[in-house]
């Protein structure tokens, strides 16, 4: 998560609340705005909103270095992994926290954002935090930390499955005597259009599947050897690893 929401940053209160986020994003935003970083790191205890993003393993250094500064007007957002909203309390001493799951679309503004909040969230802490997510892409609101994790396993990890298969898919293009930038084209066309496509038509994903697979046809061929190597199963598999994973984190 990084220079992309930066981009719709105009103002120093709105950069404020990126704070935590880079060392190196400080500089930027200091740079782009004219000010020093000092004056933005001085600015920890009046931002509205504070943003932890250092890597879960770092949250309790971060926890010593900011707490001192918080007050009690301000909001953290927290989209560390893992990371409970009692271990974010407990280590800032601060009860307003969010826990977000973001995904890195939201770099361009197409990011999925699920979030949770405690119950020492203002209704219009909530709102502010609503509108930032709603910048860098969609904002869903669920009913408990458990849903944080899983999410974190579908939609926060979810990039990486769909670059994986692509990966794959393109390994596939270049064996049948595609260039590499012929079988990036193919592929990234083919996942745009389709993704498209099942947005557009509103029909379930299964029926456009089976709109494309015609009986003993080419892609009736790919399907039944995936689901012969059960490569469905070890997706879901795969994926509820990383619900797990995402736990122990918070262990
Ligand atoms: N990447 C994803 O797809 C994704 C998706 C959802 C959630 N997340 C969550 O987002 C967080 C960041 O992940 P990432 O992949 O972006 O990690 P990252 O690239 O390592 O970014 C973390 C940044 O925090 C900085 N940092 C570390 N300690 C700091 C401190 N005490 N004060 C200020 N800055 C500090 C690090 O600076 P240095 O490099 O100088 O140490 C680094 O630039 C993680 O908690 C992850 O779980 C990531």
């Amino acid at each position: 998560m990084d220079a992309g929401v930066l981009s719709n940053a105009t103002t120093l209160g709105q950069c404020q609340i990126l704070l935590q986020i880079d060392k190196e994003d400080v500089a930027l935003i200091a740079k782009r705005l004219e000010v020093s970083p000092a004056q933005i790191l001085d600015d920890r205890a009046t931002a509205p909103v504070v943003l932890l993003a250092v890597k879960p393993q770092s949250a309790p250094a971060l926890f010593g270095e900011l707490k001192p500064f918080l007050a009690p007007g301000q909001v953290v957002v927290s989209i560390m992994a893992g990371v409970t909203i009692g271990a974010v309390q407990s280590g800032l001493g601060h009860e307003a926290v969010v826990r977000v799951m973001p995904n890195t679309p939201a770099q361009i503004g197409l990011g999925m954002n699920v979030y949770y909040a405690a119950p020492a969230v203002s209704a219009a802490q909530l709102r502010g935090v609503e509108a930032l997510l709603q910048a860098s892409g969609q904002a869903l609101a669920v009913a408990s930390e458990d849903a944080i994790d899983a999410a974190t396993a579908i939609s926060g990890s979810g990039p990486a499955y769909v670059f994986f298969f692509a990966e794959h898919w393109m390994q596939a293009a270049l064996k049948l005597g595609f260039t590499a930038d012929q079988a990036e084209q193919l592929v990234q066309q083919t996942l745009t259009g389709a993704t498209a496509l099942w947005k557009h038509q509103r029909v379930p994903v299964a029926t456009l599947r089976e709109q494309v697979t015609s009986k003993g046809g080419t892609t009736a061929a790919a399907l039944e050897h995936f689901q012969q190597r059960a490569i469905g199963q070890h997706l879901e598999e795969g994926i509820d690893r990383a619900y797990r994973r995402a736990k122990e984190l918070g262990r």
